[in-house]
C-alpha cells in the first residue's frame, strides 16, 4: 500500500512541504534548511525513510546516531493517511536500519504539549523518561 525507501537529498523539498506547519513538528531555520538536512543525510546515510503512495510522498522520518544512541526526528504522516500503520512501519524501518549499524537504543524528543505524539510513541512501545530533562547550549548561533 505504501512504498518505503531510504530518504535522499532529492526528497528534501517534499519532506519539508510535509513537515512545514504540521503540529508536532518543530523546524529550525538552520538544521532544517536544505543545507542542514543534506548534512544530516550525508552523515547518516541510509537511515532516514520516506513513504510514497502513488508516487506522492506521504510520510517521512529522520534517523541518525552518534555511535552510542540512535535518534529519530520529524516522524510525520500526511493527515489523510494516519491510523493505517504507516507511522509504526516507518519507525520500525528506521530502528532496523539503526540496529544494523550496531545501535541498541534510540531516543526521540517530543514537544511537551504533543499529547497525540506521546500516545503514538507509547502505542509503538516507547517509554517516557520522567527523570530526564533536556538542557541545551548554543555554541555557534549561525548553526543553532
Ligand atoms: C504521530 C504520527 C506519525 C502517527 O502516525 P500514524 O501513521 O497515524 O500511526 P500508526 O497508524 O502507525 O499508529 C501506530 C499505533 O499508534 C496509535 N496511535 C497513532 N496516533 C495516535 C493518537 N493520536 N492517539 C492515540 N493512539 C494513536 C495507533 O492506534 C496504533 O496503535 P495500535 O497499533 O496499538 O493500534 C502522526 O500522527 C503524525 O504525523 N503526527 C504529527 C506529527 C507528530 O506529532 N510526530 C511525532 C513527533 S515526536
Amino acid at each position: 500500500m505504501f512504498d518505503l525507501r531510504p530518504m535522499t537529498v532529492a526528497d528534501l523539498p517534499a519532506c519539508l512541504a510535509l513537515w512545514t506547519g504540521m503540529p508536532g513538528i518543530t523546524l529550525f531555520p538552520t538544521t532544517d534548511s536544505a543545507d542542514g538536512l543534506t548534512r544530516y543525510l550525508t552523515r547518516n546515510p541510509g537511515l532516514s525513510v520516506v513513504a510514497l503512495r502513488d508516487g506522492r510522498l506521504v510520510g517521512a522520518a529522520l534517523a541518525g546516531h552518534d555511535a552510542r544512541r540512535g535518534y529519530l526526528h520529524h516522524v510525520a504522516v500526511a493527515e489523510e493517511h494516519r491510523r493505517k500503520g504507516l507511522g509504526r512501519t516507518m519507525v520500525e524501518w528506521c530502528l532496523r536500519a539503526l540496529t544494523n549499524e550496531g545501535i541498541g537504543r534510540c531516543h526521540i524528543f517530543v514537544d511537551a504539549g504533543n499529547d497525540e505524539g506521546k500516545e503514538f510513541w507509547r502505542h509503538v512501545g516507547w517509554e517516557e523518561r520522567p527523570g530526564v530533562h533536556v538542557m541545551s547550549v548554543t555554541t555557534c548561533p549561525e548553526r543553532a
